[in-house]
């Protein structure tokens, strides 16, 4: 990136960004009506205690949906944007198989006090996360991605300070991609998001007047069969040997 600031003039080199893919994958109404007609086969008892006041089939062991032979459209197109997303990556598809580790529903809905937000977290053992949004709200929470550690552009520690109450006293100008440790996306029904799995990220409250039907899952790299001789690289759980761990 080129700038020019007053009579100076300079070449900037973004090192080190993160990717967060975002997608409207044709087939929608088919994937929202199979994930519709799938989430009726659950009894979703939105209470507090799972991170807020809303279902997250992941916090009831309901983790499976990808084993439901209705979805499997939707996932094979999943696979695609995936394969989409290595290439922008400059990585080789060709190379790996995704496997499905999770994947559930996360049904929200409408509360005006605020208090069904999901916190910060990340998924920690998958390589690239993903949510579909099933069926949002235009006035729907975003999901913020959060840098969780100190910024590389930071000169010194509370350099990017930002003082919301009297942004004269702020250290920032102005927020831009250089000083902001947070980047909300507002997706709308039919978006597809992926990002690596340790991405710290988090969900507003749902403070629209509607239900909130989203499905997210963990997706692990593994090699193909004809590249098992890579120096890199996980093999397909088919090859493991799993055994208990004593008491
Ligand atoms: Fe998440």
């Amino acid at each position: 990136m080129h700038i020019s600031v007053d009579e100076n003039s300079a070449t900037l080199h973004a090192l080190f960004p993160t990717l967060v893919y975002q997608s409207r994958p044709e087939g929608h109404h088919e994937y929202q009506r199979a994930f519709q007609e799938e989430a009726q086969r659950f009894q979703f008892q939105t209470e507090p205690g799972s991170g807020g006041k809303h279902f997250t089939g992941e916090y009831h062991g309901q983790i499976l949906l990808h084993q439901q032979a209705s979805l499997r459209p939707f996932f094979n197109t999943l696979a695609e944007h995936v394969s989409s997303y290595l290439q922008v990556l400059g990585m080789k598809p060709a190379f790996f198989e995704m496997q499905c580790l999770k994947s559930w529903f996360v049904v929200c809905p409408p509360d005006s006090d605020g208090d069904n937000a999901i916190v910060m977290h990340n998924h920690s053992c998958s390589d690239i996360s993903w949510v579909y949004y099933v069926d949002v709200p235009e006035d729907g929470p975003v999901i913020r991605f959060h840098a969780g550690r100190r910024l590389n552009t930071a000169p010194f520690e509370s350099s990017f300070h930002y003082d919301w109450k009297n942004e004269e006293k702020s250290a920032v100008d102005k927020l831009n991609w250089w000083n902001r440790d947070t980047w909300s996306i507002q997706p709308k029904t039919g978006d597809l998001l992926m990002f690596p799995g340790h991405q710290l990220h988090s969900v507003d409250a749902n403070c629209s007047e509607s239900m909130r039907t989203s499905v997210a899952g963990d997706i692990s790299l593994v090699l193909r069969e004809e590249h098992l001789n890579l120096e890199y690289g996980r093999t397909a759980s088919r090859h493991w040997l799993t055994l208990p761990l004593s008491q």
